[in-house]
């Protein structure tokens, strides 16, 4: 099992994986991964590529499927419930993908009333003054009526996140929100990240970038030979002596 604290000391999980394996064909990818994550805190995924970072962190929106295991979302097993009660899951846990996925053909603003539109009941003029806030609080007021196209690299990932969390989960999944942003751009998706926690929400961020982790999580799990090899508050994997946590930390062969 995975070693598990975290600052405010509350300990009851708002997600727990337990044991979870997924293969694909005769290739593992998952053997026995075991995570909990608490509620409020920001917890960063790390590991090596092809490890299965993306593969843990779906699985919990029901976009892959463990052959064994279980994944608890406030204490129901997600693995139980039906593809409608997954979609309920889906607005209240959102993923902020690795590679954006705007909507080239519309506007930042229809992108980001797509999901009002498709999974609410708001008013045009509700779900109006829901985006402008949203757009505000970014920084992207200006941004309304631009396209994917015409967006820096950095506004499409701060596009990307702003759509995942209009419509106000309760969980934002990150996978690599920082990668291929210079380090400008990446602080501003990194402050957003703090800036969301503080407003209560609890967030896994799935990176390679070492100093994102240390900068927005309160803890850092390791996903390395298909388990969570170590986890610990973030003090505690910088002074780590954990062979694997230290290699990969200092870019050293395991
Ligand atoms: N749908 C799939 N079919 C076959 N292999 C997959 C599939 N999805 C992921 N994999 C494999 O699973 C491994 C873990 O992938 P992933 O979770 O994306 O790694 P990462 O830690 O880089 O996010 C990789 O080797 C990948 O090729
Ligand atoms: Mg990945």
């Amino acid at each position: 099992m995975a070693q598990n604290s975290n600052k405010n000391g509350s300990k009851t999980p708002i997600v727990t994986f337990e044991d979870v394996h997924i293969k694909f064909g005769d290739k593992v990818v998952l053997a026995g991964a075991s995570l909990d994550v608490y509620e409020n805190e920001t917890l960063a995924l790390i590991g090596g590529s092809g490890a299965g970072k993306s593969v843990l962190v779906r699985s919990l929106i029901g976009l892959e499927r463990p052959q064994k295991g279980k994944i608890f979302f406030r204490g129901t097993n997600i693995l139980d419930l039906s593809e409608n009660k997954i979609i309920d899951v889906r607005k209240r846990i959102a993923y902020a993908f690795q590679f954006g996925a705007l909507f080239d053909s519309l506007s930042v603003y229809d992108n980001l009333a797509y999901p009002l539109r498709e999974h609410t009941k708001m008013s045009e003029e509700e779900i109006r003054n829901r985006i402008m806030d949203v757009l505000h609080s970014f920084g992207l007021e200006e941004s309304s009526r631009l396209f994917p196209s015409n967006l820096s690299g950095g506004m499409q990932k701060r596009v990307g996140v702003a759509r995942a969390i209009i419509l106000d989960p309760e969980i934002i999944l990150y996978d690599e929100p920082t990668s291929g942003l210079d380090p400008f751009n990446a602080k501003n998706i990194n402050d957003l990240i703090i800036k969301l926690q503080k407003k209560g929400r609890t967030s896994i961020v799935i990176t390679h970038d070492m100093h994102s982790a240390f900068y927005v999580a309160d803890r850092i799990a390791m996903l390395y030979n298909g388990k969570i090899a170590y986890s610990g508050l973030t003090e505690e994997v910088k002074a780590s002596d954990n062979k694997v946590v230290k290699a990969f930390i200092t870019g050293e062969p395991v």
